[in-house]
Protein backbone atom coordinates (compact mmCIF):
# COMPACT_ATOMS: atom_id res chain seq x y z
CA UNK A 1 0.00 0.00 0.00
CA UNK A 2 1.15 3.83 -0.80
CA UNK A 3 1.08 5.48 2.16
CA UNK A 4 0.49 9.59 0.78
CA UNK A 5 1.79 11.96 4.03
CA UNK A 6 0.02 15.58 4.16
CA UNK A 7 0.42 18.36 6.37
CA UNK A 8 -2.27 19.37 8.47
CA UNK A 9 -3.16 23.32 6.99
CA UNK A 10 -3.67 21.39 3.75
CA UNK A 11 -7.79 21.81 3.75
CA UNK A 12 -8.01 19.59 0.74
CA UNK A 13 -6.31 16.46 1.90
CA UNK A 14 -7.96 17.03 5.33
CA UNK A 15 -11.36 16.38 3.29
CA UNK A 16 -9.55 13.60 0.84
CA UNK A 17 -8.70 12.06 4.49
CA UNK A 18 -12.24 12.27 5.46
CA UNK A 19 -13.48 10.25 2.46
CA UNK A 20 -10.56 7.74 2.84
CA UNK A 21 -12.25 7.19 6.56
CA UNK A 22 -15.61 7.16 5.28
CA UNK A 23 -14.52 4.58 2.95
CA UNK A 24 -13.14 2.22 5.26
CA UNK A 25 -9.61 3.39 5.05
CA UNK A 26 -6.63 4.07 7.48
CA UNK A 27 -5.49 8.16 8.43
CA UNK A 28 -2.72 8.51 10.75
CA UNK A 29 -3.58 12.04 12.25
CA UNK A 30 -2.24 14.13 14.72
CA UNK A 31 -4.18 14.89 18.33
CA UNK A 32 -2.78 17.11 21.57
CA UNK A 33 -1.52 13.99 23.35
CA UNK A 34 -0.08 11.65 20.66
CA UNK A 35 -0.25 10.58 16.91
CA UNK A 36 -3.76 8.26 16.07
CA UNK A 37 -4.05 5.54 13.61
CA UNK A 38 -7.97 6.14 12.54
CA UNK A 39 -10.64 4.43 10.99
CA UNK A 40 -14.40 4.32 10.81
CA UNK A 41 -15.48 2.76 14.69
CA UNK A 42 -18.30 1.54 13.54
CA UNK A 43 -16.74 -0.72 10.42
CA UNK A 44 -15.55 -3.64 11.99
CA UNK A 45 -13.38 -4.85 8.55
CA UNK A 46 -11.69 -1.08 9.34
CA UNK A 47 -11.28 -1.87 13.15
CA UNK A 48 -9.85 -4.90 11.73
CA UNK A 49 -7.53 -3.49 9.63
CA UNK A 50 -6.20 -1.10 12.24
CA UNK A 51 -5.03 -4.05 14.45
CA UNK A 52 -3.13 -5.57 11.51
CA UNK A 53 -1.53 -2.18 10.91
CA UNK A 54 -0.40 -2.42 14.08
CA UNK A 55 0.46 -5.79 14.74
CA UNK A 56 -1.84 -5.57 18.18
CA UNK A 57 -3.91 -8.22 20.04
CA UNK A 58 -7.47 -8.17 19.40
CA UNK A 59 -8.85 -8.03 23.06
CA UNK A 60 -7.19 -4.36 23.41
CA UNK A 61 -9.85 -2.07 23.18
CA UNK A 62 -9.71 1.14 21.06
CA UNK A 63 -10.73 4.60 21.92
CA UNK A 64 -14.01 6.27 19.72
CA UNK A 65 -13.05 9.65 19.20
CA UNK A 66 -16.07 12.18 18.31
CA UNK A 67 -16.99 16.01 18.92
CA UNK A 68 -19.75 16.44 21.51
CA UNK A 69 -21.04 14.76 24.64
CA UNK A 70 -24.53 14.57 22.01
CA UNK A 71 -22.36 12.52 19.69
CA UNK A 72 -20.93 10.48 22.21
CA UNK A 73 -24.67 9.83 23.92
CA UNK A 74 -25.33 7.57 20.58
CA UNK A 75 -22.39 5.62 21.12
CA UNK A 76 -22.13 4.75 25.21
CA UNK A 77 -24.87 5.85 28.12
CA UNK A 78 -23.56 9.18 29.26
CA UNK A 79 -24.21 8.69 33.11
CA UNK A 80 -23.71 11.91 35.63
CA UNK A 81 -20.21 11.12 35.90
CA UNK A 82 -19.45 10.50 32.54
CA UNK A 83 -21.16 13.39 31.88
CA UNK A 84 -19.75 16.23 34.37
CA UNK A 85 -16.03 14.77 33.10
CA UNK A 86 -16.98 15.42 29.68
CA UNK A 87 -18.15 18.81 30.32
CA UNK A 88 -14.97 19.94 32.99
CA UNK A 89 -11.59 17.97 30.99
CA UNK A 90 -13.02 17.78 27.21
CA UNK A 91 -12.05 18.65 24.21
CA UNK A 92 -9.04 17.69 25.70
CA UNK A 93 -6.98 15.08 26.74
CA UNK A 94 -9.10 12.90 28.66
CA UNK A 95 -10.61 9.18 27.91
CA UNK A 96 -14.28 8.62 28.95
CA UNK A 97 -15.15 4.60 29.40
CA UNK A 98 -19.34 3.93 29.91
CA UNK A 99 -21.44 1.02 28.92
CA UNK A 100 -21.30 0.95 25.43
CA UNK A 101 -24.43 1.01 22.86
CA UNK A 102 -25.51 -1.77 20.31
CA UNK A 103 -24.40 0.19 17.66
CA UNK A 104 -20.49 -0.51 18.64
CA UNK A 105 -19.14 -3.25 17.37
CA UNK A 106 -17.06 -5.97 20.18
CA UNK A 107 -14.53 -6.00 17.11
CA UNK A 108 -13.91 -2.37 18.80
CA UNK A 109 -14.29 -3.20 22.32
CA UNK A 110 -12.11 -5.96 22.22
CA UNK A 111 -14.98 -8.10 23.42
CA UNK A 112 -16.10 -5.43 26.53
CA UNK A 113 -19.57 -4.38 26.87
CA UNK A 114 -17.95 -0.82 27.66
CA UNK A 115 -16.79 1.62 25.10
CA UNK A 116 -13.86 4.29 25.74
CA UNK A 117 -14.74 8.06 23.90
CA UNK A 118 -13.01 10.80 23.80
CA UNK A 119 -13.55 14.33 22.01
CA UNK A 120 -10.17 15.56 20.86
CA UNK A 121 -9.02 19.70 21.41
CA UNK A 122 -6.57 19.71 18.11
CA UNK A 123 -8.12 21.14 15.51
CA UNK A 124 -6.92 18.76 13.13
CA UNK A 125 -8.19 16.05 14.91
CA UNK A 126 -11.59 17.70 15.09
CA UNK A 127 -11.25 18.53 11.52
CA UNK A 128 -10.93 15.08 10.22
CA UNK A 129 -13.72 14.05 12.40
CA UNK A 130 -15.99 16.44 10.86
CA UNK A 131 -14.64 15.48 7.25
CA UNK A 132 -15.46 12.30 7.97
CA UNK A 133 -19.13 12.35 9.98
CA UNK A 134 -17.30 8.83 11.55
CA UNK A 135 -16.33 7.73 14.95
CA UNK A 136 -13.37 7.48 14.53
CA UNK A 137 -11.86 4.50 16.04
CA UNK A 138 -7.88 5.05 17.18
CA UNK A 139 -4.83 3.90 18.89
CA UNK A 140 -1.61 5.72 18.63
CA UNK A 141 0.11 5.14 15.66
CA UNK A 142 3.09 3.04 16.58
CA UNK A 143 3.77 -0.69 15.93
CA UNK A 144 1.98 -2.18 19.00
CA UNK A 145 5.01 -2.26 21.83
CA UNK A 146 6.59 0.72 20.73
CA UNK A 147 6.86 4.19 21.98
CA UNK A 148 3.76 6.00 21.29
CA UNK A 149 4.70 8.70 18.28
CA UNK A 150 4.46 12.51 19.37
CA UNK A 151 5.63 13.43 15.18
CA UNK A 152 4.85 12.69 12.27
CA UNK A 153 8.54 11.37 11.43
CA UNK A 154 7.98 8.43 14.38
CA UNK A 155 4.56 7.31 12.47
CA UNK A 156 6.48 7.29 8.95
CA UNK A 157 9.11 4.97 10.55
CA UNK A 158 6.01 2.24 12.22
CA UNK A 159 3.51 2.45 9.25
CA UNK A 160 4.65 3.49 6.41
CA UNK A 161 3.20 1.03 3.87
CA UNK A 162 0.65 0.31 6.46
CA UNK A 163 -1.87 3.07 5.96
CA UNK A 164 -3.24 4.68 3.60
CA UNK A 165 -2.59 8.54 4.43
CA UNK A 166 -0.63 10.47 7.06
CA UNK A 167 -1.34 13.67 8.22
CA UNK A 168 1.65 15.62 9.65
CA UNK A 169 0.99 17.82 12.17
CA UNK A 170 4.06 18.50 13.81
CA UNK A 171 4.84 18.36 17.32
CA UNK A 172 2.67 16.84 19.54
CA UNK A 173 1.63 19.12 22.41
CA UNK A 174 1.32 16.80 25.29
CA UNK A 175 3.20 14.21 24.26
CA UNK A 176 1.92 11.06 26.57
CA UNK A 177 -1.44 9.69 25.72
CA UNK A 178 -5.11 10.49 27.45
CA UNK A 179 -6.10 9.88 31.09
CA UNK A 180 -8.77 6.97 30.58
CA UNK A 181 -11.29 6.84 33.28
CA UNK A 182 -13.99 4.39 34.35
CA UNK A 183 -17.02 5.92 34.96
CA UNK A 184 -19.35 2.74 35.03
CA UNK A 185 -18.77 2.20 39.03
CA UNK A 186 -19.65 4.26 42.08
CA UNK A 187 -17.01 6.39 41.81
CA UNK A 188 -14.32 7.28 38.68
CA UNK A 189 -11.60 5.12 38.59
CA UNK A 190 -8.35 6.44 36.60
CA UNK A 191 -6.87 3.24 34.53
CA UNK A 192 -4.38 5.13 32.79
CA UNK A 193 -2.72 8.42 33.74
CA UNK A 194 -2.28 11.40 31.98
CA UNK A 195 -2.24 15.24 31.86
CA UNK A 196 -5.50 15.27 34.02
CA UNK A 197 -4.43 13.93 37.16
CA UNK A 198 -6.34 12.54 40.22
CA UNK A 199 -5.76 15.60 41.93
CA UNK A 200 -7.70 17.21 38.76
CA UNK A 201 -10.49 14.64 38.99
CA UNK A 202 -10.77 14.62 42.89
CA UNK A 203 -11.69 18.71 42.43
CA UNK A 204 -14.81 17.14 40.87
CA UNK A 205 -15.24 13.63 42.55
CA UNK A 206 -13.46 13.51 46.03
CA UNK A 207 -13.90 10.24 46.05
CA UNK A 208 -12.35 9.60 42.75
CA UNK A 209 -9.16 6.90 42.97
CA UNK A 210 -6.74 5.79 40.21
CA UNK A 211 -5.77 1.73 39.75
CA UNK A 212 -2.08 1.92 41.10
CA UNK A 213 0.48 1.60 38.62
CA UNK A 214 2.50 -1.32 38.54
CA UNK A 215 6.05 -1.21 40.40
CA UNK A 216 7.15 -4.29 38.60
CA UNK A 217 5.89 -6.76 36.63
CA UNK A 218 3.38 -8.66 38.57
CA UNK A 219 2.53 -12.27 37.70
CA UNK A 220 -1.65 -12.79 37.61
CA UNK A 221 -1.98 -8.76 37.90
CA UNK A 222 -5.57 -7.96 36.05
CA UNK A 223 -5.69 -4.44 34.52
CA UNK A 224 -9.26 -2.84 33.98
CA UNK A 225 -7.87 -1.54 31.51
CA UNK A 226 -6.74 -4.55 29.23
CA UNK A 227 -4.21 -2.12 27.26
CA UNK A 228 -2.17 -1.66 30.36
CA UNK A 229 -1.03 -5.68 30.73
CA UNK A 230 1.27 -5.78 27.45
CA UNK A 231 4.65 -4.91 26.64
CA UNK A 232 4.76 -1.20 26.09
CA UNK A 233 6.60 1.79 24.89
CA UNK A 234 9.96 -0.15 24.38
CA UNK A 235 12.91 0.90 22.45
CA UNK A 236 15.66 -1.33 21.64
CA UNK A 237 17.83 -0.16 23.69
CA UNK A 238 17.86 -1.13 27.48
CA UNK A 239 16.44 1.28 29.62
CA UNK A 240 17.13 1.65 33.74
CA UNK A 241 14.95 4.16 35.99
CA UNK A 242 16.67 5.58 39.08
CA UNK A 243 14.47 6.92 41.69
CA UNK A 244 15.38 9.13 44.18
CA UNK A 245 19.31 10.65 44.79
CA UNK A 246 20.34 9.07 41.29
CA UNK A 247 23.58 10.77 40.56
CA UNK A 248 26.54 8.57 42.33
CA UNK A 249 23.98 5.54 41.04
CA UNK A 250 24.19 6.84 37.28
CA UNK A 251 27.63 7.78 37.52
CA UNK A 252 28.90 4.28 38.71
CA UNK A 253 26.74 2.55 35.72
CA UNK A 254 27.89 4.91 33.13
CA UNK A 255 31.28 4.16 34.07
CA UNK A 256 30.65 0.25 33.69
CA UNK A 257 28.72 0.49 30.50
CA UNK A 258 31.62 2.41 28.92
CA UNK A 259 33.89 0.26 30.39
CA UNK A 260 32.21 -2.78 28.32
CA UNK A 261 32.47 -0.98 25.21
CA UNK A 262 29.12 0.18 25.08
CA UNK A 263 27.29 3.38 24.32
CA UNK A 264 25.17 4.94 26.91
CA UNK A 265 22.21 7.73 27.06
CA UNK A 266 20.83 9.88 29.87
CA UNK A 267 17.72 11.91 30.19
CA UNK A 268 18.05 13.23 33.22
CA UNK A 269 17.19 17.13 34.62
CA UNK A 270 18.69 20.12 33.15
CA UNK A 271 20.72 20.39 36.06
CA UNK A 272 22.36 17.47 35.84
CA UNK A 273 25.52 16.70 34.55
CA UNK A 274 27.04 13.27 33.59
CA UNK A 275 29.81 12.58 30.55
CA UNK A 276 27.46 9.81 28.30
CA UNK A 277 28.06 9.41 25.04
CA UNK A 278 24.23 11.41 24.54
CA UNK A 279 22.24 13.16 26.91
CA UNK A 280 18.65 15.00 26.66
CA UNK A 281 17.42 17.13 29.70
CA UNK A 282 14.46 18.31 30.84
CA UNK A 283 13.27 20.88 32.82
CA UNK A 284 10.04 19.63 34.85
CA UNK A 285 7.50 16.64 34.36
CA UNK A 286 5.42 18.16 31.53
CA UNK A 287 8.69 18.54 29.81
CA UNK A 288 9.49 15.11 30.24
CA UNK A 289 6.43 14.08 29.39
CA UNK A 290 6.64 16.06 25.51
CA UNK A 291 10.21 14.34 25.54
CA UNK A 292 9.88 11.22 26.65
CA UNK A 293 9.03 8.95 23.94
CA UNK A 294 11.06 11.29 21.22
CA UNK A 295 13.41 10.67 23.20
CA UNK A 296 13.97 6.99 23.54
CA UNK A 297 13.22 6.86 19.23
CA UNK A 298 16.23 9.38 19.02
CA UNK A 299 18.43 7.32 21.42
CA UNK A 300 18.00 4.22 19.89
CA UNK A 301 18.74 5.86 16.05
CA UNK A 302 22.15 7.19 17.77
CA UNK A 303 22.90 3.71 18.56
CA UNK A 304 22.71 3.86 22.11
CA UNK A 305 23.36 0.24 23.86
CA UNK A 306 21.34 1.12 27.54
CA UNK A 307 19.04 4.65 28.53
CA UNK A 308 19.88 5.49 31.46
CA UNK A 309 16.85 7.53 33.48
CA UNK A 310 16.59 10.47 36.48
CA UNK A 311 12.55 9.48 37.42
CA UNK A 312 10.33 12.13 37.08
CA UNK A 313 9.29 14.45 40.35
CA UNK A 314 6.78 13.31 42.77
CA UNK A 315 4.66 15.45 41.36
CA UNK A 316 0.96 14.68 39.71
CA UNK A 317 2.11 14.60 36.17
CA UNK A 318 5.41 13.07 37.45
CA UNK A 319 3.07 10.08 37.85
CA UNK A 320 1.60 9.60 34.95
CA UNK A 321 5.39 9.74 32.52
CA UNK A 322 6.57 7.39 35.39
CA UNK A 323 3.86 5.08 34.78
CA UNK A 324 5.51 4.98 30.64
CA UNK A 325 8.95 5.33 31.80
CA UNK A 326 9.00 2.22 34.60
CA UNK A 327 7.03 0.22 31.24
CA UNK A 328 9.77 1.20 29.15
CA UNK A 329 12.68 0.06 31.46
CA UNK A 330 10.74 -3.63 31.49
CA UNK A 331 10.89 -2.50 35.55
CA UNK A 332 14.04 -1.93 36.13
CA UNK A 333 14.04 0.31 38.78
CA UNK A 334 16.85 1.19 40.85
O1 LIG B 1 -4.27 10.00 23.77
C1 LIG B 1 -4.80 8.95 23.42
O2 LIG B 1 -5.63 8.35 24.13
C2 LIG B 1 -4.42 8.38 22.06
C3 LIG B 1 -4.92 9.35 20.99
C4 LIG B 1 -4.68 8.85 19.58
O3 LIG B 1 -6.27 9.66 21.21
N1 LIG B 1 -4.95 7.06 21.87
C5 LIG B 1 -4.47 5.99 22.57
O4 LIG B 1 -5.09 4.79 22.27
O5 LIG B 1 -3.59 6.07 23.39
P1 LIG B 1 -4.50 3.37 22.69
O6 LIG B 1 -5.36 2.38 21.97
O7 LIG B 1 -3.06 3.31 22.43
O8 LIG B 1 -4.83 3.28 24.22
C6 LIG B 1 -6.16 3.12 24.66
C7 LIG B 1 -6.18 2.65 26.08
C8 LIG B 1 -5.70 1.23 26.21
O9 LIG B 1 -4.94 1.10 27.39
C9 LIG B 1 -7.01 0.45 26.29
O10 LIG B 1 -6.87 -0.78 26.96
C10 LIG B 1 -7.90 1.41 27.06
O11 LIG B 1 -7.54 2.68 26.56
N2 LIG B 1 -9.32 1.16 26.78
C11 LIG B 1 -9.97 1.32 25.61
N3 LIG B 1 -11.26 0.94 25.72
C12 LIG B 1 -11.45 0.54 26.98
C13 LIG B 1 -12.56 0.04 27.73
N4 LIG B 1 -13.75 -0.15 27.16
N5 LIG B 1 -12.37 -0.26 29.04
C14 LIG B 1 -11.16 -0.07 29.61
N6 LIG B 1 -10.07 0.40 28.98
C15 LIG B 1 -10.20 0.70 27.68
MG1 LIG C 1 -0.98 2.84 22.64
Amino acid sequence: METKVIFSNDSAGLKAAGEIIKNGGLVVFPTETVYGIGADGLNEIAIKNIYIAKGRPSDNPLILHTNSIEKAEKIGYINSIAKKIFETFSPGPVTVVVKKKDIVPLAATGGLDTVAIRIPSSETARALIEYSGAYIAAPSANISGRPSPTTAAHVIEDLSGRVDMIIDGGDADIGIESTVIDTTGENPVILRPGKITLPDLQKLFPDATAEKHMKENTEGYKPKSPGMKYKHYAPKAKVIVFEGDAELKIKAELETIQKNGKKAAVFCRASSKYSADFAVKWQDSADMARLLFSTLREFDKMGADVILCEAPDNDAMGESVRNRLYKSAGYDIR
